[in-house]
């Protein structure tokens, strides 16, 4: 997706969950991302954005492609080369033990990744908390003492400690108020200029997506179906599963509310323990013909940037000068 040598890519993964019924949770998935840049993924529940992540970091086993870190094989990660790549999930509880001071929980990754004295270390902790926007005290107390938007604090403090060159962000803001986003959002784009850091930033809400992501991949029952500039994906989305999401956003101009259309996509989506031919989308597609149900899409690439897979892109002609919502679909995935 850029010119520059990625800090992560990956080429045709997929990951498959259960021995006896063999579930296939990511397809054939080819992304990649650049230093000091983000890579947002969006899709609905269940789409495989998590799996695709922890497949990234080398936490799951993959059955098939390749994953790439900093130019180097990481399909079967060497322990060496796991500090250059740190997740953020959305519940800090997770990454936070709660009954660890901030202080120790900032140190795990420091003695087991860096050769470092103690004084060292205490010297790391207080410029990890400074630059993540907490005072230096913060690290003799626990994580309950901490808002939510604290807390995401030090989790990335937590995650930056060995200086990788990756954070993988699964839903890192989603559970915070807008104001709180807002400001963890600008903490992210302060680190990430410091530090090149290369983002994979997961998450359901486009809007968050439109303002970190420099290229926007979108998932739908474990393919990407569309990717390319964040801008162009949003503007002039070409996909009819990536129309439906962008339908979807809350719109705030009221010229946009009243010229928008409403086509409701229906059906239900494929079953994934099944063999799949096709388009993966084709049950709930709007456009679909015996073509989509029989053989997969191939890649097309869009005006403006990235690429995706249809068989009808060209029944979806961008418009210059088209107000953003003017003809879209809305997607019900209940
Ligand atoms: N450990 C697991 N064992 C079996 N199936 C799993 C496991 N983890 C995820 N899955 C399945 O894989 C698919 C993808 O799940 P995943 O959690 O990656 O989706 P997601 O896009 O992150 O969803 P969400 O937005 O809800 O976080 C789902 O069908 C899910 O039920
Ligand atoms: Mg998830």
């Amino acid at each position: 997706m850029s010119e520059i040598a990625p800090a992560l890519s990956v080429e045709s993964v997929s990951v498959d969950f259960g021995k006896r019924k063999r579930m296939r949770a990511v397809s054939e998935v080819s992304l990649s991302v650049a230093p000091g840049r983000t890579l947002a993924i969006v899709g609905e529940s269940g789409s495989g954005k998590s799996t695709l992540a922890r497949a990234m970091a080398g936490l799951l086993p993959i059955a098939g492609g390749s994953v790439t870190l900093l130019g180097e094989d990481f399909t079967k990660p060497r322990r060496a080369q796991r500090r250059d790549i740190q997740m953020v999930f959305q519940d800090p509880y997770s990454s936070l033990d709660p009954s660890s001071s901030v202080g120790s929980s900032l140190e795990e990754p420091l003695i087991v990744h860096e050769k470092m004295s103690r004084v060292d270390r205490s010297r790391r902790i207080a410029e990890l908390l400074d630059s993540v926007g907490l005072p230096v005290d913060a690290a003799r107390r626990f994580p309950h003492e901490f808002s939510g938007g604290q807390r995401q604090r030090i989790a990335i403090a937590r995650a930056i400690a060995t200086n990788p060159k990756v954070l993988l962000l699964d839903e890192a803001v989603s559970a915070l108020d807008v104001s709180t986003q807002n400001q963890i959002l600008v903490l992210l784009n302060d680190l990430q200029v410091q530090h090149e850091l290369a983002y994979v930033f997961i998450s359901h809400d486009l809007g968050v997506v439109r303002w970190l992501g420099d290229e926007t991949a979108v998932m739908y029952m474990g393919r990407v179906v569309e990717q390319g500039p964040t801008e162009r994906v949003h503007t002039q989305p070409a996909h009819p599963y990536t129309r439906a999401l962008t339908s979807a956003m809350p719109i705030a101009d009221p010229v946009g509310r009243e010229s928008r259309k409403r086509i409701l996509i229906t059906g239900e989506p494929p079953n994934q323990f099944k063999p799949f031919t096709g388009c993966i989308f084709a049950s709930r597609c709007p456009l679909a013909t015996t073509t989509c149900t029989t053989t997969a899409p191939p890649v097309v690439p869009n005006a403006g940037g990235g690429s995706s897979r249809c068989h009808h892109i060209d029944a979806f002609p961008v418009q210059a000068g088209m107000p953003k919502h003017a003809a879209t679909v809305a997607l019900t995935t209940e």
